[in-house]
């Protein structure tokens, strides 16, 4: 639309101004914020944006993918992978702890976050970086204000949430703009309809959906039941009227099934469909009945080691979207 473009111009020129000819960085997490903002970014000064992205390998299936490939084709902007999936499940074996969890994930970030900054100062012949481009939202910005309930009873680890104490100048083309109006705006740029439409997830990806400590087989088993229900989702058309759907692993948790002439020992998982406005509250999702028949069909057929399907239908409050 008009006012859109309007806001892409305006904001590449600003962008244009507030760098000139210095190097700005940005961290991708495959969220829709740092995406558009980072986009934004590069129209406006090219190759002197680097992005970076840490592929932890606590994100959904096919979501790395569409940052290295889709994203990059969409936008040409100048990326750098680093794949330190060994390190952050090293880091987080046997932590069962959700703030731990978050603790380990946060360091490990930071940690690989300035390795890569190192790097890339290093190819640009020692010239400083500068700018961090970050995506905050206008209610971020409105919130950061104190005196949010639930932001404070769990420490958001937040991917490109970084430390202040980064020797960075910040660079926010999202400021003024409501999550709708960045959905926009990334449409304005081309940028691929997934990721533009991206239900929100935390920083800490699988690893606070893994009801335990968090390793390769339960991340494969809980990614398989994951793409099965986004998959659905997408089928029945719904993915714009649901706000986020956590699909939760109860890893520690047996529960008992019969399979032919045997009983089997399984996981339980969890599905967590809910409707919110900003995820401060938030509703369960009314889900036609069929939808989630096929759902529960799917994921016990397809992953071997799931024998139970629950539906979590309590609103927030009491519960939180999240189970860590
Ligand atoms: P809860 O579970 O508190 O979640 O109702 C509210 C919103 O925050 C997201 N969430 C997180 N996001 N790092 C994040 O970046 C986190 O550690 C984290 N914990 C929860 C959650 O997905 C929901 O959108």
């Amino acid at each position: 639309t008009w006012t859109m473009v309007n806001i892409v111009d305006e904001q590449v020129e600003r962008i244009r101004e507030q760098v000139g000819d210095k190097r700005a960085i940005c961290a991708l997490s495959g969220g829709v914020d740092s995406s558009v903002a980072a986009a934004l970014v590069q129209r406006a000064i090219g190759d002197q944006l680097t992005c970076v992205f840490v592929d932890h390998g606590l994100l959904r299936k096919g979501e790395a993918e569409q940052v290295e490939r889709d994203y990059v084709a969409a936008t040409d902007v100048r990326l750098r992978v680093v794949d330190v999936s060994e390190q952050f499940l090293g880091a987080l074996a046997g932590v069962t702890e959700p703030e731990e969890k978050r603790k380990i994930i946060g360091r490990e970030f930071i940690r690989t976050f300035e390795a890569a900054e190192r790097e890339v100062i290093a190819e640009t012949v020692g010239e400083p970086v500068e700018f961090l481009v970050q995506g905050t939202l206008y209610p971020d910005v409105v919130e950061s204000g104190g005196g949010e309930g639930a932001a404070n009873i769990k420490s958001h680890h937040n991917v490109g949430g970084l430390p202040d104490d980064l020797q960075f100048t910040l660079v926010e083309p999202l400021r003024t703009l409501f999550k709708d109006e960045v959905r926009q705006v990334g449409e304005q740029l081309g940028l691929p309809p997934e990721m533009v439409w991206r239900h929100p997830f935390p920083g800490p990806g699988l690893a606070i959906r893994i009801i335990g400590s968090v390793d390769a087989d339960r991340l494969r088993i809980l990614r398989d039941a994951d793409a099965i229900v986004r998959e659905e989702i997408a089928a029945a058309g719904l993915e714009r009227d649901i706000w986020q759907f956590p699909v939760v692993l109860l890893a520690d948790v047996r529960s008992v099934g019969v399979q032919g002439d045997g009983r089997t020992y399984g996981h339980p998982i969890v599905l967590r469909p809910v409707t919110s406005e900003d995820a401060m509250t938030a509703d369960w999702g009314r889900l036609p009945y069929d939808l989630l028949e096929r759902i529960s069909t799917r994921i016990t057929n397809e992953v071997s080691e799931v024998n139970r399907v629950t539906l979590d239908i309590t609103s927030k409050p009491p519960g939180t979207i999240e189970w860590e």
